[in-house]
């Protein structure tokens, strides 16, 4: 089987489910309250694990008892050890708010993947460089995710990154190596350094990133599905949405993403692995949290027959 590598966060998600935002000095109630496990880079894994990929994931959890949560949770659905790393401290954590359309806002704690450096990653060099692709995030060190990019050219192994969250700082010629640049829309626009609204306008967006060197870039446009413009496309591909009514959106990207890569290692086709992504990402908001939330590889098949 072909090896994905994800390397990325893992946090503790401490999630609200609310009717609407409390205003500056309110309180108000909330309807659920879960806490579950999280982070972008492990729902990735979980994602493309939990579809039948073979997938390495380099993580970095605290001591403390949301880190032996976390790697309990990840083993469980089907993460292999060898690339859980235990640093000292607290484990990421995030406070997420989710409103009755599904819609989400997030604050992170980043603590341990803070500490996921080039060195860390260093350490797993033998088997990263069996991988047939590396998926990359950024709420992880930015020199990490650098040095992994360059870490794939010189073995040349393709090279996914997920620019999200957003940051200003996001360097672009270092980053232009990548063979998958995949943000969503808001991320697009910070990059760009512009609002993005119309087809148009993130099409115009994502052509100029491919004239500065980007091979593939993918836009995920929540409830409109994605876009893909490639130096190969003549124009952009519209892989139209699945409707479905949203619950929880949390980590609708990231479950994007995994089928996204699961797909893409095994047939290398981009076009069936984008319309796997959009269809498997729609199945995931269907349903409250993320990793929890994602489907099997069977409970996706019989989900796509219905
Ligand atoms: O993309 C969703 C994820 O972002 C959540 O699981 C949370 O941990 C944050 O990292």
């Amino acid at each position: 089987m072909k090896q994905i590598a994800v390397i990325g966060s893992t946090n503790v998600d401490l999630v609200s489910y609310i009717d609407r935002m409390p205003v500056g000095g309110e309180t108000r109630p909330v309807s659920d309250f879960q806490i579950v496990t999280g982070g972008k880079g492990a729902n990735q894994a979980v994602a493309a694990s939990k579809l039948g990929g073979d997938v390495l994931f380099l993580t970095a959890t605290g001591t403390d008892s949301f880190g032996e949560m976390c790697r309990s949770k990840l083993t469980g659905f089907g993460i292999r050890k060898e690339g859980l790393f235990t640093v000292e401290g607290a484990t990421g954590s995030t406070c997420i708010v989710v409103e009755e359309n599904g819609e989400n806002r997030i604050l992170i704690n980043k603590a341990a993947n803070g500490k996921l450096t080039s060195a860390l990653a260093d350490s797993m060099e033998a088997e990263l460089a069996k991988s047939s692709l590396i998926v990359l995030q950024l709420e992880i060190p930015l020199e990490t995710v650098y040095h992994l990019i360059e870490f794939g050219r010189r073995h040349a192994i393709p090279v996914l990154l997920n620019p999200a969250p957003a940051i200003p700082d996001l360097e672009l010629e270092k980053v232009v190596q990548c063979d998958f640049f995949v943000p969503n829309q808001s991320e697009l626009s910070l990059l760009i350094g512009r609002p993005l609204e119309t087809m148009e306008e993130i099409v115009e967006a994502a052509k100029e990133l491919i004239a500065k060197g980007l091979k593939h870039v993918i836009v995920t446009i929540g409830s409109r599905g994605a876009l893909y413009v490639s130096a190969e496309t003549n124009g952009a591909v519209q892989i139209p949405p699945v409707k479905v009514t949203a619950v929880d959106t949390t980590g609708a990207g990231d479950a994007f993403i995994g089928a996204f890569a699961e797909c893409w290692v095994r047939t290398k086709d981009i076009r069936q692995s984008l319309e796997r992504a959009v269809s498997y990402s729609a199945q995931s908001v269907t349903r409250k949290g993320t990793q929890e939330a994602y489907l099997t590889k069977e409970e996706f098949a019989s989900a796509e027959e219905k």
